[in-house]
């Protein structure tokens, strides 16, 4: 770097500079004087070098955050601070320029902050000044670089898709933007570039790629924003296998890159219906055991209304958990599993050889004998669950099992763990209207599994698709399918899904149109850029790796988007507001 106002970057002055004249410029961090004598902690992106000044170069009025260039020579500092990668060295200024002045500003600018999240996501300018999060963008822009390499040298070609859409089928809440021209018409924002990428796929461009802007209207949480960025990614005449071989050479060669961690491969692998039954999510976190198992046998027979007759229960047993468990905590841990329809939780304790807790009085000398040889120990803690639906008996006891990690720490932050989600169910069951309907897990254009297509007639809740999720440490940091390529198929799909065949072609005629005209196999997937930033950064915050995020209600503190609009502009779209 040579440049008119600096020839080094602050963090970066080393022993090999020593004696040399510098130039360097940023924001003045920290400011000290000792009488004559005034100490400066100067800071650019890279990070902090201490200035001194003597009587002949002191500017009393230097205040943090004015900007700043300056000329001096680097000197070894008579104490060395370690905390600091410049620790060693200073620069005795000779020359020393303001180039602007700031106004004292809401937040002290440093990792450590107590200001709340709308204060620092209205001045975000200045939240980005800290340090931590300038060291996160950084890691972002070095995950999006990688994929560009990586993706070229696979052979796969950035694309880019259209912003201005149909309405897509992917199950969460388009934004939409009206249309002038065409009054009462919409674009849809795309919830991903699903349908282009296939549709590029049957253009014959074969291996396609795109670091792609996504929009949901969705409930947010603190893995989820309105506007999120994807690894979007698809090729042509690959089999799930070859598919996935793609993805996890990725994701290995990204923690290695941006971690220097080494993963273990092949990913492991985990069916949809073991991680529910076992982990009671489709995205566990393996970092930590905590297994729920299956308790139906040992309750057979007990004469407890709640239990009798359901199809499942199941529970968790918490090694030395009997004293961790307050009553406020069992508060919390049922509020988590009521979320996903699990209404109840029951708990047993075994402390001085005697069961305690909610179950406590309906332990018999035999129920407790087989509750012991089922290996309870002094101290365990058991909490148990009872439903007649799988998901929601895996569901509520999975969100007690992540709640209870994440209360006792029990995985250690470092540590990581990635595995494959395979052998999605095809289809969701759905009562509506008294009637057994179906759902589609992913999208309709999801490919059935060929030993599965024996059951599309008569049991579609055994057909398992060509999906799968990549999950690391909890959570789903991308996913993908084969997609259905022939005509017959898709038919077939539409039907079960209970769209006719006025619906489908409205819906997504034109798509299935060019299905026609030969179409290759194709299957991809889409890794959740921002997500993987996360997990890189070591936050479980995705707003501290997006430069603007929104808050959690999709507003922007800064600039208050969304906004009011001028009237003229409403009625240039034909629009009213209905006053609710
Ligand atoms: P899916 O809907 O699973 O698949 O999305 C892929 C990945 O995108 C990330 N993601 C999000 N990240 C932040 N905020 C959000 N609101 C959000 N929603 C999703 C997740 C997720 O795993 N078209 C398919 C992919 C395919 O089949 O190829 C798709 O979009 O990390």
């Amino acid at each position: 770097m040579n440049t008119e106002l600096r020839d080094h970057w602050c963090g970066e002055i080393k022993s090999s500079d020593l004696g040399k004249k510098v130039r360097v410029a940023g924001w003045v961090s920290r400011f000290r004087r000792h009488g004559a004598i005034a100490f400066l902690d100067l800071r650019d992106r890279s990070g902090i070098i201490q200035l001194t000044m003597n009587e002949k170069t002191l500017n009393a009025d230097l205040r943090n955050e004015w900007v700043i260039a300056v000329t001096g020579v680097v000197r070894l500092r008579s104490e060395a601070n370690p905390k600091l990668a410049t620790g060693a060295f200073e620069i005795e200024v000779a020359e020393l320029k303001v180039l602007n002045h700031a106004e004292t500003t809401p937040f002290l600018i440093q990792d450590e902050t107590d200001a709340l999240e709308d204060t620092r996501l209205e001045s975000r300018y200045l939240d980005l000044r800290r340090p931590i999060l300038q060291k996160r963008l950084k890691t972002r822009a070095e995950i999006i670089k990688y994929a560009h390499e990586f993706f070229d040298n696979e052979g796969f070609w950035e694309i880019e898709t259209p912003i201005l859409n149909l309405a897509t089928p992917e199950g969460a809440r388009d934004y939409l933007v009206p249309s002038r021209l065409h009054h009462g018409s919409f674009y849809a924002l795309p919830q991903s570039p699903q349908l282009f990428k296939q549709l590029l796929m049957i253009g014959g461009l074969e291996r396609y790629y795109q670091i792609a802007k996504c929009f949901r209207d969705e409930d947010l949480r603190s893995d989820r924003q309105p506007e999120f960025t994807q690894i979007d990614v698809e090729a042509s005449f690959l089999n799930q296998e070859e598919i996935l071989d793609i993805g996890e050479r990725f994701i290995a060669g990204l923690f290695k890159k941006i971690l220097n961690i080494d993963l273990e491969r092949p990913f492991y692998r985990l069916p949809y219906w073991e991680a529910l039954d076992r982990y009671g999510s489709d995205k566990p976190d393996l970092r930590y055991e905590l297994l729920i198992e299956d308790y139906r046998d040992v309750f057979a027979g007990i004469d407890f209304p709640p239990f009798v007759q359901k199809t499942y229960i199941r529970g968790l047993k918490i090694k030395d958990g009997a004293h961790l468990l307050s009553r406020k905590l069992l508060e919390k841990l049922e509020n988590e599993s009521k979320k996903l329809g699990l209404e109840h939780l029951y708990t047993l304790k075994y402390i001085d050889q005697h069961f305690e807790g909610t179950l406590g009085k309906i332990v018999t000398p035999s129920l407790g004998e087989k509750l012991l040889a089922r290996g309870i120990q002094e101290n365990d803690l058991l909490i148990i669950g009872a439903h007649d639906d799988r998901r929601t008996i895996s569901f509520g006891l999975g969100a007690v099992r992540t709640y209870w990690a994440r209360e006792q720490h029990l995985y250690d932050k470092n540590k990581h763990a990635v595995l494959w989600i395979t052998d999605f169910p095809m289809f969701d069951p759905v009562f509506e209207d008294g009637k057994q309907k179906w759902k589609a897990e992913h999208h309709p254009f999801t490919r059935p599994r060929d030993e599965d297509l024996k059951y599309l007639d008569n049991d579609p809740s055994r057909v398992l698709a060509y999906a799968y999720d990549i999950v690391i440490d909890g959570y789903e940091a991308g996913g993908g399918t084969l997609r259905i390529y022939q005509e017959e198929l898709q038919d077939k799909i539409f039907r079960l899904l209970g769209l006719d065949e006025e619906e489908v072609q409205r819906r997504f005629g034109w798509f299935l149109k060019a299905f026609r005209y030969g179409t290759p196999p194709h299957g991809g997937f889409a890794l959740g850029l921002d997500r993987l930033a996360m997990i890189l950064t070591g936050t479980e915050n995705i707003k501290d790796v997006i430069a603007f995020p929104k808050n959690l209600t999709a507003s922007d503190p800064m600039s208050k988007a969304p906004g009011a609009v001028d009237p003229q502009a409403l009625k240039d779209l034909g629009i009213g507001i209905l006053n609710e």
